[in-house]
């Protein structure tokens, strides 16, 4: 979907916490013999939170300005884009409308970001992974009905990832490119989940090669292909992430294990000892995988990342509800007893 034009007077609004901390993991650093430092991105807000916000705060103050009634974006069912659209859209007065890929579940299932876009009186449109092919059809479509009914519809594509939501992740590149270089710090690497690409493209970040361990659905192929094709809208309208260019980001094969949304028992187990030494939750979805692939790399190939490493935590913690069966699964294999 092509980005609507962008006002040159265009400001972010104020929807999330930043700057976000950047901090040191001592115990995973110890144990992996590679400095590992967190963009912790995952506190920008409570029901805002995680990367959304960085995008949204842009998407959200285009609707705004252009007078939006009603907002309608896309995604998975527990889609946290979609989730964090929703309260973006009642903190200002909008309706939130969601396509959502998958099947309404029973009432009493209920759970993680569906349990809170339905709290938030979100109204839902459902589809297969057929038609979800067709997912810009079909909002466009929602939006001509809606404008019918006499409302302002406004579109946001999957993920928020178009040029104008990816302003928000170029201002992260320079959020941390400061940051880093007030403590003299230089990473080697810098890894972020991919999901719909916007982050990894725009990020970029601050002078070092960026990787992402993708969450199983799009292919690498697609994701560079629609990850440089934001980047270069945004550096048409003189927008560009510091640091080098595209050919520098890759997406990193071979950890989308069961598929999108999928994990086994052994990643599972990764990510509760990634809490146990931090403090700090991971989803299943897109951080999880992406530590599993941090930690894997390094073991194959620790001179690849160089002395220092980050970790962008892109949030998402809502994703961990509604996986009980699973999680006490992995901490019966972890701890020898089930709770
Ligand atoms: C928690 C989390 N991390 C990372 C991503 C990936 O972001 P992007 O869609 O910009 O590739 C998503 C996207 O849905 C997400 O929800």
């Amino acid at each position: 979907m092509p980005s609507p034009r962008l006002h040159p007077d265009l400001l972010p609004l104020d929807l999330g916490q930043r700057p976000t901390p950047l901090q040191r993991l001592d115990r995973p650093s110890a144990r992996l013999g590679v400095e590992i430092w967190v963009k912790r991105d995952d506190p920008t807000g409570l029901g805002l939170s995680g990367n959304k916000v960085r995008k949204l705060a842009f998407l959200m103050a285009q609707a705004q300005a252009a007078g939006a009634t009603a907002v309608l974006t896309t995604g998975g069912i527990q889609s946290n884009h979609c989730r964090a659209t929703a309260v973006a859209a009642r903190q200002l007065g909008m309706a939130p409308h969601l396509l959502l890929r998958g099947s309404a579940p029973a009432p009493g299932d209920l759970d993680g970001n569906l349990l809170l876009d339905r709290i938030l009186g979100a109204r839902l449109r459902w589809c297969d992974a057929h038609g979800y092919r067709d997912r810009d059809a079909l909002l466009a479509a929602w939006a001509a009905e809606l404008q019918a009914a006499g409302e302002r519809p406004f579109l946001i594509p999957e993920g928020g990832s178009n040029a104008v939501g990816a302003l928000g992740f170029i201002d992260a590149a320079r959020e941390l490119r400061a940051q880093a270089d007030g403590l003299g710090l230089d990473f080697g690497a810098v890894l972020c989940g991919v999901g719909s690409g916007g982050t990894l493209a725009a990020s970029r970040p601050a002078g070092c090669p960026a990787g992402g361990g993708r969450g199983g659905l799009r292919r690498p192929a697609h994701l560079r292909g629609a990850g440089a094709a934001i980047a270069a809208e945004a550096a048409a309208w003189g927008h560009r992430p510091p640091g080098p260019g595209p050919d520098t980001w890759s997406v990193l094969e071979g950890h989308q294990g069961r598929g999108y949304a999928l994990s086994t028992p052994e990643e599972l187990a990764m990510q509760l000892r990634f809490s146990r030494e931090t403090g700090l939750f991971l989803d299943p979805v897109y951080t999880g995988k992406t530590w599993v692939a941090l930690e894997r790399e390094i073991a194959r190939n620790k001179a690849a990342f160089g002395k220092r490493v980050l970790f962008w935590h892109t949030g998402g913690i809502f994703g961990l509800f509604g996986r009980g069966a699973e999680i006490s699964a992995a901490l019966a294999q972890v701890d020898g007893e089930v709770l």
